[in-house]
């Protein structure tokens, strides 16, 4: 049961600049204008700009820059992804509340944000700063019913949904470095971080913990990345609509996780189209090794191919891309 809060924003959301007398949201919700009020004020309260207009009634002036879980819903056109969220102001890691949710049972689709993480994890052990309020701090929970080895090609989707969401958000065009960043001009604004459990033959839950630069300035950005990373909002110099982006991306993922694992080849097609490591030269750690080569295609599960100065061919499933040029 979704709140009478997500509805009103709803019926905000749909006609914005639009006033609503207290007597139509009653009549809309069936409640009593008291109850209304009521309702009005707890929006307020969590930072809605709600003018009260003699004789026309409530209009919504201004949404807080927050993702708070009855706007999520009330905006979002989604079935399952994102339709449970939970947002925090917070958290050490989003993917390490969503494992523990994962574990104790949360539904396909959940959603966990934070407003900035204490202790936001990279792949490989890096560290991820999450500054507050600045950007997409995601972890999503997933249970398809596929084998473990259709994994990877996720990661990709996420990458792609990403993608998509920030051209129709920015008017950008990002490039999916394989297996999970997405570039802007040559500097990295989004990583993907997934993580599974699994059976040998069955997957028991993936987190899909993604993270964009939205709106940090280029002071924000540490020292030891701020040549290598980048921002939405540097650049396009404009402040971006951490709100739209999400649910963009959410509609966006939604659309290809339905068709998931069936029409996978489409979505690699997709994927190879916008990236930038095919054609390069390009070295990969894998463990304790570090293979060179070509980057010459992505075969049927996402995993990289790779041709080496000897002419042979090798797979890689995972691990530390680096372009050589
Ligand atoms: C990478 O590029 O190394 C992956 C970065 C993944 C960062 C996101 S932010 C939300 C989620 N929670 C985390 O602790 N990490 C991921």
């Amino acid at each position: 049961m979704k709140s009478i809060e997500e509805s009103i924003l709803r019926l905000f959301l749909q006609q914005p600049d639009q006033p609503f007398s207290g007597e139509s949201l009653a009549q809309s919700l069936g409640l009593s204008r008291t109850a209304i009020w009521n309702h009005i004020k707890s929006l307020r309260e969590l930072g809605y700009q709600i003018e009260a207009r003699p004789h026309v009634g409530y209009l919504l002036a201004e949404t807080p820059d927050r993702f708070i879980a009855d706007e999520i819903y009330a905006r979002l056109k989604t079935e399952v992804i994102g339709q449970n969220v939970l947002s925090f102001e917070a958290v050490d890691s989003t993917n390490d509340v969503a494992s523990s949710m994962a574990e104790e049972g949360s539904r396909e689709g959940t959603l966990i944000l934070a407003e900035t993480q204490r202790k936001g994890r990279g792949r490989l052990g890096r560290e991820w700063i999450s500054p507050k309020q600045t950007g997409l701090w995601s972890s999503l929970i997933l249970r398809p019913e596929v084998h473990p080895s259709k994994v990877a090609s996720l990661t990709l989707m996420a990458a792609l949904s990403m993608m998509k969401a920030i051209e129709k958000t920015t008017g950008l065009k990002a490039e999916i470095k394989w297996p999970n960043d997405l570039y802007l001009n040559g500097k990295k604004v989004c990583g993907i971080l997934s993580e599974m459990r699994s059976e040998p033959d069955q997957i028991r839950y993936i987190i899909l913990g993604l993270g964009v630069n939205i709106n940090l300035e280029q002071d924000e950005l540490p020292k030891e990345i701020e040549a290598s990373a980048t921002s939405l909002l540097i650049e396009t110099g404009k402040y971006v609509s951490r709100m739209d982006l999400l649910c963009h991306y959410l509609e966006a993922f939604e659309v290809y996780y339905q068709n998931f694992p069936n029409d996978l080849g489409l979505l690699l097609e997709e994927v190879k189209k916008n990236c930038l490591t095919l054609g390069k030269q390009v070295s990969v750690v894998v463990g304790d090794q570090t293979v060179t080569g070509q980057a010459v295609e992505l075969d049927e599960t996402g995993a990289l191919v790779l041709e080496k100065k000897d002419g042979t061919t090798e797979k890689i499933y995972s691990g530390d891309l680096s372009v050589c040029s």
